[in-house]
């Protein structure tokens, strides 16, 4: 035994204890897998959580990597167990990945708790599998690391760099206007999906990834590496040898995840033009470690950041260029100005050190502070009677002209609704109209749907207009882009205002001066809630019943409320 290891580690209250029987239980049913008994004589425990799935097409090679995980911890001395979570496929599932990414944040909870480990490991990749796993484990908070699965390699597609899901939002237009056939549909449908790993823009997928390179919690550079490169092999066997380090150190999530890095996760993510699905998924993390964070410092620390990546939706390239342009440590490196560099990570030094030597090597990728692709990036927050617990958009991905806007309402009651009239020749719509979705949200959908980023009218298309402003209570996905005001809360199906509006009733969207009102007076507005019935639950059993009696609205998270906070790593009680 080292010297390091003279601290009791958690597994021995499993594998050594007090009680002769306990420990013969404990160890004799997981030596049937061949393990020698000096595995569990004072080594640290790894569990290797695994989002691995074949319907998580994103996170299908996650077996692979845990191999290169075990390597690492064995290498440093420790015990590598890998064990199964809830994975969720954001292509696949219905009605919505995120209406299941509480449960698996449950589920990974749970499962490291319930089980010898001293240390964690977690393997991601698809959107929601990021947050729902760093959630769980949050909420017992042991030495963690993230090694994060990486991105496919960049889309081709007859020369043009396709990114995935951007190039899926342009396909209504390019069937309509530009003559694309369905045999161009089933080449580009290969073509945007080169190789293993998840979405290669600066989709959700990427945003989480960078996500939590920003609050220290991987190694540094793990987030743009992509998922077929022989160094996120490297990465992650790296990744296992550190881990065991930090349980050595006691080197928990807590004494990493403090305010001062979430406040440099949100300067990175404006920085890099990240998802509007990253404030939803911090403010959930925030919430489990016991970080106060409030929607409006989204905006109040992020919305002066300048933009330095140059990626889709917002820009040209996808994470492939980025990784080769130098990747996040450049942005860090770039951003050091506005950072917390103090802020410590898993590798027990501060982030400004991890990454002061990291050099651009592709400037049309990141930018350099001094010369930006934008001044100002980040997300706004806007508030107003439409919105008093606030709305978000993302302006790097809107179009500048319809930040001041005034429209008409022109509403759908659902997505069905939605579905069934938008490309009626009849409906009466203009682009100046603005598009409102009610029934998408938390509790509406149920599981806040990326659906805001509504497909526009095949009419208003065929004019050759690109964008409206579009207003719902859902989210939008990573990948997309517009003039899309997403997250309105409290939601329409709870009865927020948003549920009151009505087809021909004005509205103000106000970027520069935050603000989102509906022009109805209060009068009015009175007597329609009187008369506004809430919609039936959508089942009374299950899980989904239990997520729509708890889940809480998109400003504070989207978790279910009584997930907050952590219970630790302590379980007194044996099953024998
Ligand atoms: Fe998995 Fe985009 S669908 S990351």
């Amino acid at each position: 035994m080292k010297k390091e290891d003279k601290k009791r580690l958690r597994s021995e209250d499993w594998f050594n204890p007090g009680d002769v029987k306990q420990g013969f239980i404990h160890r004799s049913w997981l030596r049937n897998q061949g393990y020698p008994d000096d595995y569990f004589r004072g080594r640290p425990v790894i569990g290797i959580c695994n989002t691995w799935s074949e319907l998580t097409p994103c996170n299908g090679h996650l077996r692979t990597f845990a191999e290169y995980v075990k390597r690492g911890v064995l290498e440093a001395g420790g015990v590598p167990f890998e064990f199964p979570v809830t994975s969720m496929g954001e292509t696949l599932m219905r009605p919505t990945a995120m209406l299941f990414r509480n449960l698996a944040s449950m589920d990974t909870e749970e499962s490291i708790r319930a089980n010898p480990l001293d240390g964690v490991v977690l393997l991601t990749g698809c959107d929601k599998t990021t947050p729902s796993t760093v959630m769980g484990a949050c909420s017992v908070d042991l030495p963690t690391i993230v090694v994060p699965g990486g991105p496919m390699l960049n889309g081709k597609y007859k020369g043009e760099r396709i990114g995935s899901g951007t190039f899926v939002w342009t396909l209504k237009d390019r069937i309509k206007n530009e003559g694309f056939t369905q045999e161009d549909q089933i080449e580009a449908e290969i073509c945007s999906s080169r190789s293993a790993g998840h979405c290669m823009t600066m989709g959700t997928a990427s945003t989480m990834a960078c996500m939590v390179e920003s609050l220290g919690l991987t190694l540094p550079g793990a987030a743009a590496i992509p998922a077929v490169d022989s160094r996120k092999k490297a990465l992650a066997q790296l990744s296992g040898r550190r881990i065991v380090e930090m349980v050595r150190e006691d080197l928990r999530l807590s004494k990493i995840l403090t305010r001062k890095a979430f406040e440099n996760a949100i300067k990175l993510n404006a920085a890099v033009g990240g998802s509007t699905n990253f404030i939803i998924h911090l403010t959930a993390i925030a919430n489990r470690i016991g970080v106060k964070l409030d929607l409006k410092d989204f905006d109040t620390l992020g919305s002066h950041i300048p933009l330095l990546v140059n990626l889709m939706p917002s820009g040209r390239f996808l994470m492939e260029d980025f990784f080769d342009a130098g990747g996040l440590p450049v942005v860090i490196n770039q951003l050091k100005g506005h950072l917390h560099n103090d802020a410590i990570t898993v590798n027990g030094k501060p982030i400004g050190e991890n990454n002061q030597r990291a050099e651009c090597y592709n400037k049309e990728v990141i930018a350099s502070i001094e010369q930006p692709f934008q001044e100002k990036a980040g997300i706004a927050v806007l508030y107003g009677n439409l919105c008093k617990d606030g709305a978000v958009i993302k302006p790097s991905a809107a179009t500048e002209k319809l930040m001041t806007h005034r429209g008409k309402a022109v509403v759908f009651e659902t997505i069905e609704d939605y579905h069934a009239r938008v490309d009626d020749p009849g409906l009466d719509i203009d682009e100046n109209s603005i598009m409102v979705l009610k029934g998408v949200g938390p509790v509406g959908y149920p599981g806040m749907a990326e659906v805001g980023n509504m497909d526009l009218p095949e009419k208003i298309l065929k004019k050759g207009v690109k964008d409206m402003v579009r207003i719902s209570d859902g989210r939008m996905s990573g990948t997309a882009y517009g003039t899309v005001v997403l997250h309105v809360s409290p939601e329409s199906s709870i009865g927020g205002i948003l549920g009151l509006i009505q087809t021909g009733d004005h509205i103000v969207l106000d970027v520069p001066n935050r603000k989102l009102h509906l022009e109805v007076d209060d009068a009015e507005l009175e007597k329609r809630k009187a008369a506004w019935t809430p919609p039936a639950p959508h089942t009374n059993r299950g899980y989904v019943s239990l997520y729509t009696a708890t889940v809480q609205q998109a400003h504070l998270g989207a978790d279910l409320d009584f997930l907050a906070g952590k219970s630790g790593d302590t379980v007194t009680r044996d099953a024998h």
